[in-house]
């Protein structure tokens, strides 16, 4: 079914308002068949969640949204399963289900908003394992055709917050379902600093997979806010990679400058630290800001326009281009 003259706000986390021309919902790969076929556009976007978008202008495509259900178990045997899932199933109910069923590797992305579908598209990723880690295969819809799809690991090139999806096929594909391979011998990732301080707060020095999802939505609970009561996006812009020596001279006015050695030449910089240290960190104005935990989020606290918040993250770009000498990257979808 296809509604006329949509406001979008409810459909996204930054609840932000903008009219939609057209949007449909669909549960199934025929119900996305017909809508295209009734509706035949060449402007069009599909949403999951709407928990990575930002809409700065009113869109005179169609927003189709994908609700297409179903976990099903492809194989499994004693040390794993591969579970085939339906795009438009919501990710941390997933994960909570994985949990419970004592299928382990994606517990450290616990509570990601949005759906299963966006997650390879995106290569979402949280303390320490990327989606990238436990994928097998997706399925989509290619627009063009009506023709579903097989895309392996090596068809989706995967990098940091990226995928083949957001490059030479943005637009073109819709993702139908996700297929993992999960394990149940549970080798837990503590690596990242805050969950074992986390774990060692509640004295756990044995954690299940259980423990590690708990961990980690306390930790996100503590400095990301919750988009039903503040609309946001999640991180608004990508942590950057620059040279060491890019990193050195820095250092010599920031010596205390986080970073992350990538390989011998390259360096990942919290763009949160940077942004903090400018000191944008919880400035408000009017109804949009930067979120005062979390330097990276961009908020929506009340009737913010898309297009405040865009002109905002230009301005902590410019800022930190002048300030650091780094040019920052969105990576949240603006359209
Ligand atoms: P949407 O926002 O609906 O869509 C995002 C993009 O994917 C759009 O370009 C859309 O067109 C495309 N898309 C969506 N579904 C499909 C599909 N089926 N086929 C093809 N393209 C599709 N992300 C992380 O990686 N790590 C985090 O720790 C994290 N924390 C967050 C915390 C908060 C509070 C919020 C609000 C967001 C956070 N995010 C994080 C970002 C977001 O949750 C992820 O990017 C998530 O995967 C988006 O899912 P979605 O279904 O809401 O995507
Ligand atoms: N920092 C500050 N001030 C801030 C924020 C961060 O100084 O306001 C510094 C601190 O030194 C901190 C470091 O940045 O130790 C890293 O911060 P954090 O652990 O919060 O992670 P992040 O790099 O800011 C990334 C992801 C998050 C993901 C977390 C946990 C990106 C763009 N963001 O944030 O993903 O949840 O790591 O793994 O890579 C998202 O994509 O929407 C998202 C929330």
């Amino acid at each position: 079914m296809i509604k006329a003259n949509v406001d979008i706000a409810p459909y996204t986390t930054f609840n932000i308002s903008a009219r939609v021309k057209s949007l449909g919902i669909f549960s199934s790969t025929h119900e996305l068949s017909e809508i295209l076929e009734q509706h035949p556009t060449k402007e069009i976007t599909v949403l999951g969640g709407g928990s990575n978008v930002l809409f700065t202008q009113n869109y005179e495509g169609l927003v189709l949204v994908n609700r297409i259900k179903g976990i099903a178990i492809v194989e499994e045997d004693d040390s794993s399963v591969v579970v085939q899932v339906g795009a438009g199933e919501n990710w941390h109910e997933f994960v909570l289900q994985s949990i419970s069923r004592g299928w382990g590797g994606i517990e450290n992305l616990s509570l990601i908003p949005g759906s299963v579908g966006a997650s390879p598209m995106q290569n979402i990723g949280a303390y320490g394992v990327e989606i990238k880690d436990v994928f097998q295969e997706l399925t989509a819809f290619n627009i063009a055709t009506g023709k579903e799809k097989t895309f392996d690991y090596a068809a989706c090139e995967f990098g940091y917050r990226e995928s083949i999806f957001k490059k030479a096929l943005k637009g073109k594909y819709i993702i139908t379902s996700v297929t993992y391979r999960l394990n149940k011998a549970h080798i837990v990732n503590t690596s990242y600093g805050a969950i074992e301080s986390e774990l060692e707060n509640k004295s756990i020095t044995n954690p299940t997979i259980k423990d590690v999802s708990d961990a980690v939505i306390s930790i996100r609970q503590s400095k990301l806010p919750d988009p039903k009561k503040i609309g946001n996006a999640g991180s608004f812009f990508k942590n950057p990679v620059v040279s060491k020596s890019a990193l050195k001279k820095i250092q010599e006015i920031h010596p205390d400058i986080p970073s992350y050695s990538l390989d011998d030449d390259r360096v990942k910089i919290p763009a949160g630290w940077l942004i903090d240290t400018a000191g944008w960190k919880g400035k408000r104005f009017g109804d949009y800001g930067v979120h005062t935990n979390q330097a990276l989020v961009l908020v929506n606290y009340d009737n913010a326009k898309g297009q405040e918040i865009y002109d905002l993250s230009q301005r902590i770009l410019d800022d930190i281009k002048e300030r650091f000498g780094i040019h920052l990257e969105r990576e949240v979808n603006v359209i």
